[in-house]
């Protein structure tokens, strides 16, 4: 069977110290960029954040973002709530966007992390402030990427008891 980046990705919290390229940089955003949104509002933002000093902030108010130390660069997805269709769209929107490069992390053969940051209030203003996000601007989650000094195999968690159909319990 061809590489599945879908069953092959997993969560990579340890990095080389080598610095992600640019272009490689570019490539993942792309896959961001080609998410869906919910009437293709593309209401995404993107913030990359490679200052010591805000990620190691933000460890304070969550002590499980380790792997942005570990990474030094992180990529916050934030969605535009001014540019909502819908109450709550945002949330939905920018996770496929994360979904997306996680998946493509995957394929280009290097690790990360998603870091949840939303409904966290603590985290979210302690980002909002760091970063001069404006009012409308809301971090989701932010991702942790970099070159893996850590490998895991597929996950497996395929399982049958977990899928209905036409109702909860049929099958
Ligand atoms: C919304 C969300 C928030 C997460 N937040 C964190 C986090 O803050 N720190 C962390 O180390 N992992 C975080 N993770 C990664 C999960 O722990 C991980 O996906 C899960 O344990 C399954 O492992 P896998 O990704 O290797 O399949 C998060 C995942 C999601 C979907």
């Amino acid at each position: 069977m061809t590489h599945n980046a879908t069953l092959t990705r997993r969560s990579i919290r340890k990095f080389k110290d080598v610095k992600l390229s640019d272009a490689l940089l570019t490539e993942i955003l792309k896959a961001g960029f080609a998410a869906p949104t919910a009437k293709n509002t593309q209401l995404w933002e993107f913030i990359i954040v490679d200052d010591m000093k805000i990620l190691n902030a933000f460890k304070e108010v969550h002590r499980f973002s380790i792997p942005l130390i570990n990474a030094g660069l992180g990529i916050l997805v934030c969605g535009d709530t001014s540019k909502e269709d819908h109450d709550g769209y945002w949330i939905g929107d920018c996770a496929a966007a994360i979904q997306n490069m996680l998946i493509h992390i995957e394929e280009l053969k290097l690790g990360a992390c998603w870091i949840g940051v939303y409904p966290n209030e603590e985290r979210m203003a302690m980002l909002e402030k760091a970063l001069a996000l404006p009012e409308h601007i809301k971090p989701m989650g932010f991702i942790a990427v970099g070159h893996p000094d850590e490998q895991k195999g597929p996950s497996e968690r395929y399982n049958p008891e977990k899928i209905h159909r036409n109702g909860f319990g049929k099958r």
